[in-house]
Parts: structure tokens; C-alpha cells; sequence
């Protein structure tokens, strides 16, 4: 019988994604998926650490294979990805549970089979604080018609709440060629209808190469492949989606009208705390140059209410915004202090009751915004 193995994935599409290489790494290895994690003898965890309420979902689903484990000592659990890239965090999670047998973090994960043959000898933990875009490990694609394209790794934005820049590194662009190799080898598969390109901020695409690469001449590279395909992408920060990239969407046929750009907040002053570098200003003035140039474009964005310090009236101007831009979809957080970020260590924490009561109010108005719109 074959050794079976299954993967729990937590946190964004970056994550999803790079599960398809664990799944890819596991298969070479002669694993094949279980249907249930319980039929496994090989399970890993790919976390995320972006809010607290993530990482305890992880914690808790980890603490219940203890069991398992008894039951079955061969069993080997792994638990991987932005979590344990904190050092502290997989310190936690090696110390608190002791069946677990290797924790690793992000950059570890193109080297998933190593550990998986190195467990024979004891228990693996290890966490890099950096790697190279890996190009050699395959993907396993998992997501039905839909092939995800990463195109760089990383943030350099440094938003004051969030974590990522920590657990990813900084910015690294692949090389346009690698990707378009890539995108051409899954157009030719014949059964993906869209590729959807990945990065924390995919609008400063290639800034790091050199030459440059702009992100529009990406964008527009690969609308010159040939076949029956729609391109998606995202992130897009609103700092960084230049005139030439709407250009492009608005232009290329391939690329679904679909924008997905995170606000996080509709106050400046709040905006400013945030590091955000741009003010509601000039997010409004890129919705409305979207509009413009796209009338039916979808426009999708995210929000965090109860940042540190903010106000009843602050908290207002995220309304009055959501209500005025009527997006398609808002995602809205509860801000969540992450150990290591700055706005973690600011003074005028927002008490929980104080924050669940404005993202139920945001969320109730996005509920109404959608109600009306959808009577038009
Ligand atoms: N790179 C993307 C988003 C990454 S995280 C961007 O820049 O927009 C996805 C969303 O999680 C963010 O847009 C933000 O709204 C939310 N988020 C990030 N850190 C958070 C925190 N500490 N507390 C609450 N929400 C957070
Ligand atoms: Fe986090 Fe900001 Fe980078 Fe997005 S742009 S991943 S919110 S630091
Ligand atoms: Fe979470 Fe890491 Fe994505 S922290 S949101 S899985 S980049």
C-alpha cells in the first residue's frame, strides 16, 4: 500500500499555492493524497500568521492529532510555512507538541523532502531566514480550472500591522522568462481557463530585476501568449497600480476586469499610521480612474477597523468611503497585533468589543450597499 499523505492549508492564495508544491514534493516522494487527514501517515500544516485567530485555529487543529499519534506512532505530522517562520512561534510549537516531528518555516518548504527522510533520524527543526525563489521544485495543481502563476515572493512595504514582510522576506521578482516558460507550459495543458499571478504586491513586479521589468510589460507578455485563457492577479497595492497598469487591464481582452485594492482604511490620518503611503484622496482618485476607463469593472477591497488609536469619527471616514466607492466584495478585519510590527507596540490599543461593533457595522452597510445595488 502506498503511504498516503494530506495537507491542511490555512491563509491566503500565496499559501494555497505553495501547498501545490508540497503536494508535488510528497507525490515524487511515492505519497499519494489521502482522503482524510485521518487515513494519512504523512500530514502537514502550511499556516498562516497574519492574525491571531489564525494561528490559534492552528494550534488547536495541531493539539488534537496528539491522539492520532498514539494510535499510530509512525505517523509523521509536519507543520510548516508563515507561523512557523517566527522563531518564536516554532519554538512554541516544538516545545508544546512534542509529536510533532519538523517544524520549518517558509523558506524551507523547496526542501520539504529532506526533513521528510531526515525524521528517520529524530525530530527536524529548522527555520531560514531567507531563500531564492526556488524553480526547481514543480507545482501539483490542485485548483480546478484555475492555475495560480507566482511572480515574486516577499513584501518591502512594511505596513505597520502586518506581518508578512517578516515571514517572507523582501521583495523578489522571478525572472519574466521563467514565468512566461511557466504560463506557456499550462496554457499548453489545455484545461486551465485562468491563471491568476501571484504576489504580496504584484504592481512592484520586477522593480528588483535588472533590467526592470514593469509590471504592465508582464501583464502584456503574457496577453501575448497564445490560447483561450483569462488572467487574474493580486494583490494590487494602491500606492503602486500606476496609470500604465490600468491601461493594460482595460486594454488586453485576456485580463478579467477584476480588481482587487486594499484600502485598510478610509482616514488619512489612520492611513498614515498604517504606512500606507497614499491618502483617501488618492484612492478615490484611482477608483475613479478604474471607472473611467472600465465602467463595469469589479472592484474588491479589505479593510482593518480598530487600528490602534482610531476613532468613532476616523472609524466614520471607512464608512462614508466603503459607501462611496459601493465595491462588489469588502473583506473587513478586526486589527490584530502581531508580535514584532509596529503598530503592535502602540499606545491606544482598541478594546475587542470596541472593534467587533465597527466591523459588524461595516460589514452591515457592505450588506445594505449590496442589497441596493443588486435591486438596480
Ligand atoms: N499584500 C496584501 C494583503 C496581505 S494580508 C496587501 O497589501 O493588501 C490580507 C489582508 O489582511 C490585508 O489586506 C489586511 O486587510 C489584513 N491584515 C493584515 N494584517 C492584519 C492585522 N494585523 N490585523 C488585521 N488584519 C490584517
Ligand atoms: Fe502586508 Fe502591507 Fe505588504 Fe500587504 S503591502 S503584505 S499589508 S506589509
Ligand atoms: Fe497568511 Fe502568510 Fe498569506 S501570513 S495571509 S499565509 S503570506
Amino acid at each position: 500500500m502506498p503511504m498516503k499523505y494530506y495537507i491542511v492549508t490555512y491563509g491566503c492564495q500565496m499559501n494555497v499555492h505553495e501547498s501545490e508544491k508540497i503536494a508535488a514534493i510528497c507525490e515524487k516522494m511515492g505519497y499519494t493524497l489521502a482522503d482524510k487527514r485521518e487515513d494519512a501517515d504523512l500530514i502537514v500544516f502550511n499556516t498562516c500568521a497574519i492574525r491571531e485567530g489564525a494561528e490559534e485555529r492552528v494550534f488547536g487543529n495541531v493539539g488534537a492529532l496528539k491522539k492520532m499519534k498514539k494510535q499510530k506512532p509512525s505517523h509523521i505530522i509536519a507543520v510548516c510555512g508563515c507561523s512557523t517562520q517566527k522563531e518564536s512561534t516554532a519554538q512554541y510549537i516544538y516545545r508544546t507538541f512534542p509529536f510533532v516531528d519538523i517544524v520549518i518555516g517558509t523558506f524551507n518548504i523547496p526542501n520539504f523532502e529532506h526533513y521528510i527522510n531526515a525524521v528517520k533520524s529524530g525530530r527536524q527543526l529548522e527555520i531560514f531566514k531567507e531563500g531564492d525563489i526556488d524553480e526547481t521544485v514543480p507545482y501539483k495543481r490542485t485548483s480546478g480550472e484555475n492555475a495560480w502563476v507566482n511572480i515574486m515572493q516577499g513584501c518591502n512595504n512594511f505596513c505597520t500591522y502586518c506581518i508578512v514582510p517578516y515571514v517572507r522576506g523582501r521583495e523578489k521578482s522571478r525572472q519574466e522568462e521563467n514565468i512566461l516558460n511557466e504560463i506557456r507550459a499550462v496554457v499548453a495543458e489545455g484545461k486551465y481557463k485562468k491563471i491568476t499571478l501571484l504576489g504580496q504586491n504584484v504592481n512592484s513586479y520586477g522593480k528588483d530585476l535588472t533590467p526592470a521589468v514593469p509590471f504592465s510589460k508582464l501583464l502584456k507578455d503574457i496577453c501575448a501568449i497564445e490560447g483561450d485563457f483569462k488572467i487574474w492577479f493580486m494583490t494590487s497595492h494602491p500606492k503602486d497600480l500606476t496609470d500604465d497598469v490600468i491601461e493594460v487591464i482595460a486594454n488586453e481582452d485576456k485580463i478579467l476586469k477584476d480588481i482587487h485594492l486594499p484600502a485598510q482604511s478610509g482616514n488619512n490620518r489612520i492611513l498614515n499610521l498604517m504606512n500606507r503611503r497614499y491618502t483617501r484622496e488618492k484612492y478615490l482618485s484611482i477608483i475613479d480612474k478604474i471607472r473611467e476607463k472600465m465602467p463595469n469593472a469589479r472592484i474588491t477591497s479589505d479593510f482593518i477597523v480598530g487600528f490602534p488609536t482610531e476613532t468613532e469619527e476616523e472609524f466614520q471616514d471607512t464608512m462614508s468611503l466603503v459607501d462611496k466607492v459601493k465595491f462588489d466584495s469588502i473583506f473587513a478585519f478586526m486589527y490584530s497585533p502581531r508580535e514584532g510590527t509596529v503598530a503592535s507596540k502602540m499606545d491606544g490599543q482598541v478594546p475587542e468589543e470596541v472593534k467587533n461593533r465597527r466591523v459588524n457595522e461595516l460589514l452591515a452597510l457592505e450588506k445594505k450597499i449590496q442589497q441596493q445595488e443588486g435591486k438596480r
